[in-house]
């Protein structure tokens, strides 16, 4: 069952917290055994409770019981929405059936949304870019962060407590019985910014050069920010720590500098296994740093993970085989995952093969080079002819190695 947790982070600031530990895939898509947390956060002013979002709508029931621990629902005066997917707005329409009065305030493209996808007419307030809003004690400044995730995504400023709310944006997936990163080992936090890129990966990888603008738009405010309180996992006490990996990974670049060559490949009956396999010899031979996603008969990495390495890697080598005079359909998807999440700054290495006429290779450099990635080579070979593409294939690599100057 999952757990939940209410704590309160400032005085009179609460995180209302359920770790989701039964989820299979995010968004029915992103494999996620190591589970996803939903936060939303409740203020205590003289004008009345103000709440920042909700949680999933399967949590409507325990999202309530969580509130009237601090108060009784029909009290919140104010529910501010700052992303309307329903992993944060799903457990709303339990409050409004119990609270009708209470004063929503959001993107203006929020009204619509809410209305149509729980067919509610709640009082609406608009709110502008940059407004301030003073509310009891309180001066909440909201600023507008479109795509981060979908277009009526805002970020609220407590001035007064330095907390910027920022709903999926420095979100994570998986669930840790801790509340900040300061709480977190050098090891965790190491596992967890795994965690943390593959989130950002999958859920907004999409839109990588908005987080940009928003980073820089943020920077501009000149915010006193000591905490940063996303809507998934911790909340960040060391803020120039996390915009600091946002700005290197939404520019698909690694905080520590190190080049990973992500090698990725499908194989049904182990030809280009074999290939891919004298490749991966010439990185070990040259001490590279790679990671290895295997997509075979009697085994299969996960999409999701992958994303999360190819962020912030510097190349890929790809193998896969044509299959019905094109590419092999899995790869198809990864090479669309790819072009569709991951940023275009990757030099990439290509190894195909054929049983009786390739179109693999040629396909895939084309869709890759249209796409704004740089092929180095293409190296395609006859099924059971690697013993004399050998030469090529180690000549690729090192040919990839000294142009990421390895
Ligand atoms: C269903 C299927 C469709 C294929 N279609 C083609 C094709 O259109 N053209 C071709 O040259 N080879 C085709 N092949 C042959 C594969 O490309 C070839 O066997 C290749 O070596 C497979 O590599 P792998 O076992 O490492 O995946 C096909 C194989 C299968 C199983």
């Amino acid at each position: 069952m999952p757990k939940t947790y209410t704590v309160e982070i400032k005085p009179g600031f609460y995180l209302l917290r359920i770790d989701d530990d039964q989820i299979k895939y995010f968004e029915g898509l992103w494999y996620i055994p190591e589970g996803i947390t939903y936060n939303a956060y409740l203020l205590k002013t003289k004008d009345g409770y103000v709440l920042f979002d909700a949680w999933k709508h399967i949590y409507g029931k325990e999202f309530i019981n969580e509130l009237k621990k601090i108060v009784d629902p029909k009290e919140i005066k104010y529910l501010i929405i700052h992303h309307m997917e329903p992993d944060h707005s799903g457990s709303i329409k339990d409050l409004l059936e119990i609270n009708s009065e209470i004063l929503v305030l959001g993107h203006p493209l929020t009204k619509g949304m809410i209305e149509s996808f729980y067919n509610v007419k709640p009082k609406f307030k608009p709110v502008k870019d940059n407004e301030v809003l003073e509310i009891g004690e309180y001066k909440l400044q909201f600023i507008y962060t479109p795509w981060l995730h979908w277009p009526e995504t805002i970020m609220t400023y407590i001035e007064d407590l330095h907390v910027l709310l920022t709903c999926d944006a420095f979100g994570s997936y998986n669930i840790l019985d801790k509340i900040y990163d300061t709480e977190l080992s050098p090891e965790e936090h190491k596992e967890y910014m795994f965690y943390t890129r593959k989130y950002i990966a999958t859920v907004i990888g999409h839109y990588a050069s908005w987080i940009e603008k928003a980073l820089n738009k943020l920077e501009s405010l000149g915010f006193n920010i000591e905490m940063i309180a996303p809507a998934h996992g911790i909340i960040w006490k060391n803020p120039d720590i996390i915009m600091k990996y946002y700005h290197s990974w939404s520019r698909g670049t690694s905080v520590s500098g190190k080049k990973k060559i992500v090698v990725v490949y499908s194989s049904m009956y182990g030809f280009v296994d074999k290939a891919v396999k004298e490749a991966v010899k010439v990185l070990d031979e040259k001490k590279a740093f790679y990671k290895v996603y295997r997509f075979l008969d009697y085994y299969r990495d996960k999409y999701s993970d992958l994303l999360a390495d190819l962020l912030n890697s510097s190349a890929i080598i790809l193998g896969t085989a044509t299959y019905e005079a094109s590419i092999f359909p899995l790869m198809r998807y990864i090479l669309d995952l790819i072009i569709e999440k991951i940023p275009k700054n990757k030099k990439v290495l290509v190894i195909t093969n054929y049983g009786w006429g390739g179109v693999a290779g040629k396909k895939i450099r084309e869709l890759l080079t249209n796409n704004g990635f740089e092929v180095v080579d293409v190296v395609e070979f006859r099924a059971g002819q690697i013993d004399k593409f050998r030469d090529k294939i180690v000549e690729a690599t090192n040919k990839l190695l000294e142009i990421l100057g390895e």
